[in-house]
């Protein structure tokens, strides 16, 4: 196991480029599952959770191929399905495992599937997921941890969800692709992933109307066929760095990016006076004074959930008191305790923080705990005086693509050394 030393405080400059979307891919890489034909995939980032996914597909019978020169460019082939099952060992350090439930059952008419079961951010049930399945004619069970689904064909229906849930908008989209007749999903998620998702799976044949709306209609098709696809770019590793950017008074370039997908985060700091250059696909920050925030987390196109740890990061070194609500999961401030101990001012009040900056940081030990708070703690110890070791990095190596290298380019002090 590895961990990072960070020695600040470090002001950021040059050029980062961000990585295809680690949450647009998991889904799309279950969507595989749906063709017998080969799907190749380019630049797909090397990362914990996609190697798993890997596994995880490769477990059901998927033949992975690497290309022999491009890296992260592979060829997925699901002609030969030999298990309907995502275990929970896979299932359990990746919650997206259950996103092989609807390619299962729309293709194979059966599926097995654990639980995830909680998880450090808070219970995440997969109710919304089960309800719209069963709604289009799977018979569902749960046994020994494990979601049991059989149908004799699946059939399109109307399914309005409670919460537009991200998961559940997936599994549903990808099952009924291959289901008989039309769905009709209404209260869909508007995340850019699900979109994404979306015209992969119409390039692989897919009939599916209303993208980027919140009323999907899929008219089922008997079978899908190959394709080539590139998923978007990383929206949240963009904000992490710019984040990072703006919380050290530097000059990044951060490139590659899609500044409409995070427009909600990009304008509101111009609002409180960042200054920032959007270009039609970078962003670049100069040193800036931002005022006091107050975001609320909410669904696309609100503040995403998975940038509110790092914009903590970013209240803490900003003068005044700013603050944020997290309304999406129920126990997401598990980064608190930890930028604490890196001097961070934070009173918690239920969903609520309130961080009080301008105050010195000072470097610490700190340990990760989940994803997006492990990059907290990194953008606080880039800021905090001294020397920092962020501990239990498996955490951020899950989802952000040689994040110490791309921080040393833009001038860091950080090393990954084994723990
Ligand atoms: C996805 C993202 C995750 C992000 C989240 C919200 C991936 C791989 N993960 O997670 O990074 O933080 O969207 O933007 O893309 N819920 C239920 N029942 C359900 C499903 C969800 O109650 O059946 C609740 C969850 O507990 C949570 C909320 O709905 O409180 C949001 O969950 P959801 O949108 O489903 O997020 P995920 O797809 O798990």
């Amino acid at each position: 196991m590895d961990k990072l030393i960070i020695e600040g405080p470090n002001k950021l400059s040059g050029e980062v480029e961000i990585s295809c979307s680690k949450n647009a891919y998991l889904p799309i890489m279950c969507g595989a599952l749906l063709t017998k034909e080969e799907v190749c995939f380019t630049k797909l980032p090397n990362l914990f959770d996609i190697r798993t996914m890997k596994r995880l597909l490769g477990d059901l019978g998927v033949s992975i191929k690497p290309h022999s020169s491009e890296k992260g460019t592979e060829y997925f082939c699901a002609e030969n399905i030999t298990k309907k099952e995502a275990s929970y060992d896979l299932v359990k350090t990746m919650r997206a495992g259950v996103l092989v439930l609807g390619p299962l059952l729309a293709r194979f008419k059966e599926a097995k599937v654990s639980l995830p079961g909680g998880c450090a951010i808070g219970t995440r049930p997969i109710d919304i997921h089960l309800k719209a399945l069963e709604k289009m004619n799977a018979e569902i069970t749960t046994e020994g941890g494990y979601v049991i689904a059989k149908t004799t064909g699946l059939k399109g229906a109307t399914i309005t969800f409670p919460f537009p849930s991200v998961g559940a908008t997936e599994n549903t989209m990808m099952a009924a692709t291959l289901a008989d007749g039309v769905t009709i999903i209404e209260n869909a998620a508007l995340e850019p992933e699900i979109e994404d998702l979306g015209k992969f799976l119409i390039s692989m044949g897919a009939k599916i109307d209303g993208l980027g709306t919140s009323v999907l209609r899929i008219q089922g098709v008997p079978a899908l066929h190959g394709t080539e696809y590139q998923a978007i770019p990383d929206r949240i590793e963009a904000i992490t760095y710019l984040m990072a950017a703006l919380a050290t008074k530097g000059d990044v370039k951060i490139k590659n990016i899609i500044p409409a997908h995070f427009e909600s985060v990009w304008s509101m700091l111009i609002d409180h006076g960042a200054k920032l250059e959007i270009g039609p696909d970078f962003i670049k920050t100069s040193p800036s004074e931002i005022s006091p925030l107050v975001i609320e987390t909410r669904p696309y196109p609100g503040f995403p959930t998975d940038a509110q740890a790092q914009t903590m990061a970013l209240m803490a070194v900003m003068n005044g008191s700013s603050v944020i609500t997290e309304n999406i999961f129920e126990n997401r401030f598990m980064h608190v305790p930890e930028m604490m101990r890196l001097s961070a001012k934070i009173t918690l009040k239920g969903p609520t923080a309130i961080v009080t900056g301008g105050e010195k940081l000072i470097g610490a030990p700190v340990m990760c705990t989940d994803l997006r708070a492990s990059a907290a703690l990194v953008l606080t110890a880039l800021c905090a005086e001294g020397k920092s070791e962020v501990r239990r990095i498996y955490h951020l190596d899950r989802g952000y693509e040689n994040l110490d290298q791309k921080f040393k380019v833009l001038g860091a002090k950080i090393e990954r050394v084994p723990e």
